[in-house]
């Protein structure tokens, strides 16, 4: 089908703060993957026209400053690094992201201080916080957040309790003008990105779908998961036990699923029975999942490794190369546009002049 020069306009004008703002051709963030988000998905990301992202997930400062400098290599495109506002070595990791002049700081996993903000702002970096809430989008901003990303919980991860189609029409209307937003979670086609744009979205993010690139360095059989994988099958962390807190992370179930169910059943039997105090319980089952996504994405054991996903994983149905991925996605977008506009044209006149 061919695209109307109108649509491509439309496009433009949607997401063209979100362009600008990252530096790259389409609005498409590659959201960061720990162990799969590394130079070579990023570079080809990137190369596509979207913005990659590297993953520093647990990396220490010398291994980040290694993969900046191989995506450097790899691309002279605009990328972005994610760093985990737990990590015990933040400020270092920052200062790697200074010394090697990345352009864009997204800041991950837990509200980051101001002084973080600050830390990677200072070096003239752009940052990119995820904001949870209505009220902490507003505390981000005021603690100097350039950018922010809303991420639902249909995404693969670590996940929050609210859908991506709620906090989208809590948080655009009142903040999408004030900084450009990028909605994530759940999002699988085109359409679904434009209608976010229409919604005040600067852009997207999305990470679920990168995942079987051809440039993605995942284990087979990790991508094999994924493409057989429809979206019900990517859950939630089920928690047995209020008194033992379990982070919710949707990922495809699997063998290792239901091994965790019963690590808690047996744990808290334990525990019940005076044989363990809650603390040791506690690590036990927080310890359960450690290594467990780098043992499912470089090793391939997908039956006891992490499987993380979101629910756009039904919509993984082959391997594509990251261009292909994103011209996707924007082939989807620019023909719902042009089918508006079909769809108006063929209106009795008086209508569309009410229009
Ligand atoms: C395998 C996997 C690993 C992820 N690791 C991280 C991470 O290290 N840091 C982070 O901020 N987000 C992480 N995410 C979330 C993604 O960056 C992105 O926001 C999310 O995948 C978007 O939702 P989608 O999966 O529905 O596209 C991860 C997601 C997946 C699927």
């Amino acid at each position: 089908m061919s695209r109307t020069r109108q649509a491509y306009q439309d496009l433009d004008r949607l997401w063209r703060r979100g362009r600008e703002f990252l530096g790259c051709e389409c609005a498409v963030l590659g959201g960061a993957m720990s162990w799969v988000s590394e130079r070579h998905l990023v570079a080809a990301i990137s190369n596509a026209g979207g913005f990659g992202v590297i993953a520093c997930g647990s990396m220490p400062p010398d291994l980040l400053a290694a993969e900046i400098e191989g995506a450097k290599a790899l691309t002279d495109k605009p990328f972005g690094v994610n760093l985990i506002t737990m990590h015990p070595q933040l400020d270092d990791l920052i200062d790697v992201c200074g010394a090697a002049g990345v352009g864009h700081v997204v800041l991950a996993g837990g509200l980051p201080t101001s002084a973080a903000i600050k830390r990677a702002k200072d070096f003239g970096a752009k940052v990119i916080c995820f904001a949870p809430a209505p009220v902490l989008a507003k505390k981000l901003l005021r603690a100097g957040a350039d950018a922010l990303v809303i991420e639902g919980a249909e995404a693969g991860g670590h996940i929050g309790p609210v859908s991506t189609s709620v906090l989208a029409q809590e948080i655009l209307p009142e903040m999408g003008d004030k900084v450009p937003v990028f909605v994530a979670g759940g999002i699988g086609r085109g359409e679904a990105m434009l209608s976010y744009l229409e919604m005040g979205a600067a852009g997207v993010q999305l990470g679920t779908r990168f995942v079987c690139a051809h440039e993605c360095i995942a284990h087979p059989k990790f991508k094999q998961a994924f493409i057989r994988a429809s979206a019900r099958d990517a859950v939630v962390s089920v928690q047995i036990d209020p008194q033992f807190p379990v982070i919710p992370v949707r990922a495809i179930s699997n063998a290792g699923t239901e091994r965790f169910m019963e690590v808690q059943r047996s744990v808290i039997e334990k525990f019940h029975r005076g044989e363990m105090d809650q603390k040791a319980a506690q690590l036990e089952i927080e310890h359960f999942w450690a290594g467990a996504l780098r043992r499912a994405v470089i090793d391939g054991d997908v039956e006891n490794g992490s499987l993380m996903a979101g629910q756009s994983v039904g919509m993984v149905t082959a391997e594509q190369s990251a261009r292909e991925i994103i011209d996707d996605i924007i082939a989807q977008a620019l023909d719902a546009l042009d089918a508006r506009r079909t769809h108006v044209a063929a209106m009795p006149g008086e209508i569309q002049g009410a229009l």
